[in-house]
């Protein structure tokens, strides 16, 4: 068995934490059942206009106007506080925020406010992230690529707010959704996960006892102990709790992933400014033919899009797209998996309990047969 996980105040029994999914693959349900079972639940915090659509204001297409509708303090409130309720007082509650957002300070605050555990923030440096959850108890938890963004923002961290991260992040080239690195280096030996470990182990170390999560194609029990007994002290797990039955995503995003070949997870430019892991679907294959899909900026979601100049270079919105997937537009939408996609066919659907039992070693693994 496993050690317990403990970040800041919040100690889990199970060191694993389910990452945030957005948009909408993790809400209530998939959050809420994880933590249910003694470990880390994540809420996504983007784009949760979509979950409550009666409670913000949208365009005739139904699009969130906006970053208040799109990223909405409401919607997100009640999606924490059903995890909670779902979770029987088990486990924690992470938010995950990406520092790209606009109204990215706001957010936290509202995550803050709403009684997050957590707050997990990558897909940019988060070096104001404190400043934003002044006032209240919560854990801080960055991600980051290198050992280098380790540094600067725990030196950023101690000169402005005398506060270090809570635990640290390092997500590797083979997760799902924006990658912290250029499309050439997600490919090269060095920048893969077990080469970078060990450099950063020994930055965050330097800074204290901080924990070190890791994640990025961490899959099996035998992953998570390979890199436990390394030093780290706990993982950040995602695409496999894509094809659980309580996972928020439409049942067509599922059967997409239980369909998915090695050859259909691909990199694509992002309007975030990182890439972009997808699976090729009717709109990914139109836009590697040179169709541009971009329809104009409502929700003026991320910051480096510069609304909407970015994706009309790129080809589409990424707010649109990826609420389109939420909605089950299989034609329109853009579907975000890991490298490891392909592999969720042998597990079929399965329960978040059946799936922490593998992970645990207390179940046979259906993958690895
Ligand atoms: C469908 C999907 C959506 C994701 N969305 C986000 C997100 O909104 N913010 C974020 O920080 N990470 C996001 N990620 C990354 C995960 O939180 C996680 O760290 C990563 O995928 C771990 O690798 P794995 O999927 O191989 O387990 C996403 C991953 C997937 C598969």
């Amino acid at each position: 068995m496993f050690k317990p996980l403990r970040i800041g105040k919040v100690e889990v029994p199970i060191p694993i934490i389910q990452g945030g999914m957005g948009v909408g693959l993790s809400w209530e349900q998939l959050a809420g059942h994880v933590a249910k079972e003694g470990a880390i639940g994540v809420v996504s915090a983007v784009g949760t206009g979509y979950r409550h659509p009666n409670l913000v204001k949208r365009d005739r297409f139904g699009r969130p106007i906006g970053s208040v509708n799109v990223h909405n303090k409401e919607a997100l409130t009640r999606i924490i506080r059903d995890a909670k309720d779902i979770s029987e007082g088990n486990g924690a509650i992470g938010v995950n925020i990406l520092a790209a957002i606009t109204d990215y300070g706001r957010v936290v605050r509202d995550a803050a406010e709403a009684g997050a555990d957590l707050i997990i923030s990558g897909a940019g440096l988060p070096l104001k992230l404190p400043e934003y959850v002044d006032g209240y108890d919560v854990a801080l938890v960055p991600i980051v690529s290198s050992a280098r963004a380790v540094n600067l923002i725990c030196k950023t961290w101690k000169r402005r707010y005398n506060r270090l991260p809570d635990a640290i992040i390092l997500e590797g080239p083979l997760s799902g959704g924006h990658q912290g690195f250029k499309y050439e280096q997600c490919f090269m030996e060095e920048y893969q996960l077990e080469n970078l470990f060990y450099e950063v182990l020994k930055e965050v170390k330097k800074w204290g006892n901080i924990p070190l999560i890791v994640a990025g194609g961490i899959w099996s029990y035998e992953d998570i102990k390979h890199y436990l007994e390394r030093g780290a002290d706990g993982v950040q797990m995602a695409t496999r709790f894509i094809t659980t039955y309580e996972c928020d995503a439409p049942l067509i995003y599922k059967e997409l992933l239980l369909k998915a070949r090695k050859e259909d997870i691909i990199l694509l430019k992002s309007p975030v400014g990182y890439p972009l892991r997808v699976i090729r679907t009717p709109f990914i294959e139109r836009l590697l033919n040179g169709v541009n899909g971009w329809n104009g900026c409502v929700s003026n979601c991320v910051v480096p899009c510069n609304k909407g100049e970015e994706a009309k270079k790129v080809g589409f919105c990424i707010a649109d797209r990826l609420g389109y997937a939420w909605l089950g537009d299989y034609e329109e939408g853009i579907f975000i998996s890991g490298a490891n996609g392909y592999r969720l066919h042998k597990q079929g659907m399965i329960s978040v309990k059946r799936l922490i039992n593998i992970l645990t070693g207390k179940e046979e693994d259906p993958t690895l047969k």
